[in-house]
């Protein structure tokens, strides 16, 4: 694996073997010291177009925890204030030779391009409506840690699916798991010919009892150019997760940030079949193994220069 550039590119066996190396990295968050020297002497590059808290800090700490060296720019406060395009800024930063790329950006396809003009290994961390795999794979570890297993499990996808790239991925990976998958919305915030990927659509929650996780996603006004709902009231009646909606063996997931008291309650995001912080931990261990899989195990490393003493990749039982 050269780049993370979408779901859709793995098989359910590297999905695995990502979801296993985070539980290494777990195993290592135990200990007194969490840092381990596998990356020390690369340089990784955090690049983020758009505002994020969780993907940057855990990317960022991920690389800081791997012992590698990090660059992080955010657009805003760069040059790309000042019209730099992306292929000159990615050209400059290119010239500290990183190991990795992590971008985001509000372009779908960017993170592809970004590896065609890059001789990093790149990471996408959100392109537009496209994908959003690292969010994708650190779900999947928190459901399987809670779950054990996703075969046959169903999985109600709910809210504004239309806007999100997280929709797309995660339903990806959850079919590639054997979940079966519903997405549910108002019709204007579900993709037309959605059904195409193997999922069923619900237009209503009247049968969200079936589900054993449901997902629920942010209505993205952000990305709203025109009135996709009636008003935030009717969207808050008809399809607002709250505790009445949430059945006791349900478990709940969000991507974050929510917007508390439209898609979820207060008392929902607090109850007990709530999964959004574990999901936020294991955004941690499984961005510490993607970088570990594409750096470590399956990146093209250059030969190291004549007389060059640097130690092969340590396996992560060792620290720092
Ligand atoms: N889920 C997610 O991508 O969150 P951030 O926008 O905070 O990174």
């Amino acid at each position: 694996m050269k780049h993370l550039l979408g779901i859709e590119q793995l098989s359910r066996e590297e999905i695995e073997a990502i979801l296993d190396r985070a539980e290494s990295f777990a195993e290592v968050g135990k200990r007194d010291i969490k840092k381990v020297p596998t990356l020390r002497g690369r340089t990784i590059v955090s690049l983020f177009y758009e505002s994020s808290t969780r993907t940057s800090s855990s990317f960022e700490l991920a690389a800081k925890r791997l012992s590698a060296d990090l660059v992080s720019i955010k657009a805003a406060g760069s040059s790309v204030d000042k019209g730099e395009s992306l292929k000159d800024t990615v050209a400059t930063l290119s010239a500290y030779e990183p190991a990795a790329i992590v971008i985001r950006h509000p372009y779908a396809g960017a993170a592809q391009m970004v590896a065609e003009w890059s001789e990093a290994a790149v990471i996408n961390a959100g392109d537009g409506k496209h994908e959003h795999p690292s969010q994708a794979l650190l779900d999947l570890f928190a459901l399987r840690r809670r779950l054990d297993s996703l075969e046959g499990k169903k999985i109600w996808i709910v809210g504004d699916v239309l806007h999100s790239r997280v929709a797309r991925s995660n339903l990806i990976a959850f079919k590639a798991m054997g979940a079966e998958v519903t997405v549910c919305g108002p019709p204007t915030l579900i993709p037309r010919d959605i059904e195409r990927l193997g999922c069923a659509v619900s237009h209503s929650l009247d049968e969200l009892d079936e589900a054993d996780v449901v997902y629920v996603l942010r209505l993205q006004r952000e990305r709203m150019k025109e009135s996709f709902i009636p008003s935030i009231r009717e969207y808050v009646t008809h399809f607002q997760i709250d505790s009445r909606r949430l059945g006791p063996r349900q478990i709940l997931m969000h991507p974050g940030p929510v917007n508390r008291g439209i898609e979820l309650s207060g008392d929902a995001i607090d109850s007990p079949q709530s999964l959004i912080t574990e999901q936020v931990a294991s955004g941690l261990m499984v961005r510490m193994a993607i970088l570990y899989e594409l750096l470590a195990v399956g990146g093209e490393r250059p030969a190291p220069p004549v007389g060059d003493e640097s130690p092969p990749p340590t396996p992560i039982g060792q620290p720092a």
